[in-house]
């Protein structure tokens, strides 16, 4: 491709979720909780979670062929693939098979990990491959699986999490439809949101040296610290974007947050006067899914039909880290 200045385009959606539904009632069963606590304190009503065979390379590759399929394109005109997810099936990255899953071989293909602002940040990195005239055709797939790692005892995390991924292909275009963008990191707040390593001692034969071999722990989160990061840092950074496209409050048609809280996405929505019918919300039927979160609910819409080409969508991502990003485009070519 020419080396000429190029924009970049979002221009295809796709999405999977689990077939299995675990209700708020259902949960009240298993923990000290109920569905009017959670509904109150969150929004969630139901999340989905595999089951059997399904795993997170299965549903990123459905929601990375729906992508595809929506974009128009074939599997093989992808050049790269990126797979954002801090629940891969493999340690090693999990891109590779979701490569194969979908036949595109050309594409490059690897995992990004940055758990709930994953989406956001590998809209960062594709539009960087594909402005340096790099790569063309790009697939960013966002997924996460995290009833893997939840502690089914602990009602303080169990309740807000699902599984799930979206996806979208990006495109090298002669107008820039993605407008402006931000990404930040806090590492001193790192403790507030884990999801650790833990390990034994075990000494080799011979006693020549000790290795640690362990497993990892289940997530562990200060919702409270965590919240007012959220509330705090994703109007600051999404006032950055606005200001750097030149574009008011009142002329974005879509406000797109990570879906971890209902409360927090109303916070921010009141804090630029954005009104409730412009703020997309799906986490009462999929609760948070980590970096799913933003493609899901893009995908849900364009199908749907309220998200329109030359929509302009604000689009805000945050979580462990502590981390946060923010992206203003307009939908599709
Ligand atoms: O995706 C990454 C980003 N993550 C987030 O953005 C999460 C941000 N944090 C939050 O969304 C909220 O902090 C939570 C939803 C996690 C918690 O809501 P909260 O209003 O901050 O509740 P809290 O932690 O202050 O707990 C209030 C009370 C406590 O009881 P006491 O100490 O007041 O007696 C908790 O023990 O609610 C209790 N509680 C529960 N009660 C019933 C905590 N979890 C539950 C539960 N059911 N599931």
């Amino acid at each position: 491709m020419s080396q000429t200045a190029v924009g970049v385009a979002l221009i295809g959606s796709g999405s999977a979720v689990p077939a299995t539904v675990l209700s708020n009632d259902d949960l009240a069963r298993a923990v000290d909780t109920s569905d009017d606590w959670i509904r109150t304190r969150t929004g969630i009503r139901q999340r989905r979670l595999i089951e059997g065979e399904e795993s997170l390379s299965s549903l990123a590759i459905r929601a990375g062929a729906q992508a595809i399929a929506a974009a128009g394109i074939e599997a093989r005109d992808i050049d790269l693939i990126l797979l954002a997810t801090s629940t891969p099936d493999d340690l090693f990255g999990s891109a590779g098979a979701v490569q194969a899953g979908l036949n595109a071989p050309r594409a490059v293909a690897f995992d990004l990990t940055a758990a709930c602002s994953g989406f956001l940040f590998g809209l960062v990195t594709a539009a960087q491959f594909i402005r340096s005239g790099t790569y063309r055709t790009v697939l960013l797939i966002g997924a996460d699986v995290l009833s893997r790692w939840t502690d089914w005892s602990d009602r303080r995390t169990c309740v807000l999490f699902g599984d799930g991924a979206g996806a979208v292909v990006l495109q090298a275009n002669s107008e820039e439809r993605l407008l402006a963008h931000e990404m930040r990191s806090d590492g001193s707040l790192n403790g507030c949101l884990t999801l650790g390593y833990q390990g034994e001692p075990r000494a080799l034969p011979g006693n020549a040296v000790t290795v640690q071999q362990g497993g990892y722990r289940s997530v562990a989160m200060n919702g409270q610290e965590v919240y007012k990061f959220a509330v705090r840092r994703v109007p600051e950074i999404l006032d950055k974007v606005l200001h750097r496209a030149e574009v008011d409050p009142e002329q974005v048609d879509w406000l797109l947050l990570h879906q971890a809280n209902q409360r927090i996405l109303d916070a921010v929505a009141s804090r630029f006067g954005i009104p409730n019918d412009k703020v997309l919300s799906n986490l009462a039927h999929y609760g948070n899914t980590s970096a799913a979160t933003i493609p899901l609910m893009l995908d849900e819409a364009v199908r749907d039909g309220r998200v329109k080409a030359g929509d302009l969508v604000a689009a805000s991502g945050f979580g462990a880290g502590l981390s946060w990003g923010a992206a203003l485009f307009r939908w599709g070519v």
